[in-house]
């Protein structure tokens, strides 16, 4: 079998990997935490290394690491079982379905790391900063909650500060040039594969930060 099927089918079997229907993740992230910690989630996490600096770093909070991909979260599944990192785990999800995994609002931090960045009109619904996304994150999240999204991308920068401005959110930071503003220390300094080769290639790395109220 290829090393990307041998993944996908192994993610399915890790203990700190859920998937399937909403339900029945939602009793399984219950059970696996089994504490009324707040969550942190890291959306389109693909290797996750936000859910696992973060989750070792905090280890009062629970992470979860979600992406539609379960080949691209097998990565940072596995390490976290290496490291013994017990307060972090992984959902195999569509993130327009958060809000049937997650029925009360306990979600403290969103963590929007490199999305896709779909400039096809076509597609721009499929953009994780959509209002129709948008709409979901509201629902799951703490009324102080914040939403971290990191991009390379110019275009979905402009597009998430204007989604911001037409539904009136409360814009905390935003940057297009993240590593030469005041805002580049602690955890706006971890990077992801994305982020390395947008590096690489010489791209500046931009960030939003928003709130709802
Ligand atoms: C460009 S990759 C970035 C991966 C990682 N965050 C990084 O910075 O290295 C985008 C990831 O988002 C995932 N993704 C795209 N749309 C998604 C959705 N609606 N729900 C969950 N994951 C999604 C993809 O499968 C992919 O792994």
């Amino acid at each position: 079998m290829r090393r990307k099927g041998r993944k996908q089918k192994e993610v399915r079997i890790l203990p700190n990997v859920f998937h399937g229907k909403p339900e029945i993740i939602s009793e399984s992230v219950q059970k696996y935490f089994k504490n009324k910690n707040p969550f942190v989630l890291e959306l389109g996490c693909g290797n996750g290394e936000y859910t696992l600096a973060l989750a070792q770093k905090y280890p009062d909070k629970n992470f979860i690491g979600v992406d539609l991909k379960g080949s691209r979260i097998w990565t940072g599944a596995k390490k976290a079982l290496e490291l013994s990192v017990t307060n972090a785990a992984f959902i195999i999800t569509k993130a327009d379905r958060l809000h049937l995994i997650f029925n009360n609002p306990i979600v403290e931090e969103i963590w929007i790391p490199f999305p896709n960045p779909f400039p096809l009109r076509r597609s721009i619904k499929q953009r994780l900063v959509h209002k129709r996304f948008l709409d979901v994150y509201r629902n799951i999240c703490l009324p102080e909650a914040k939403i971290h999204l990191k991009t390379d991308d110019e275009n979905l920068y402009n597009y998430a500060v204007k989604v911001i401005e037409d539904e009136k959110l409360n814009l905390v930071a935003a940057t297009e040039d993240l590593y030469k503003s005041d805002f580049y220390k602690d955890e706006l300094t971890i990077q992801t594969k994305y982020e390395l080769q947008h590096l690489n290639d010489g791209k500046t790395i931009k960030y939003v930060c928003f709130k709802f109220q």
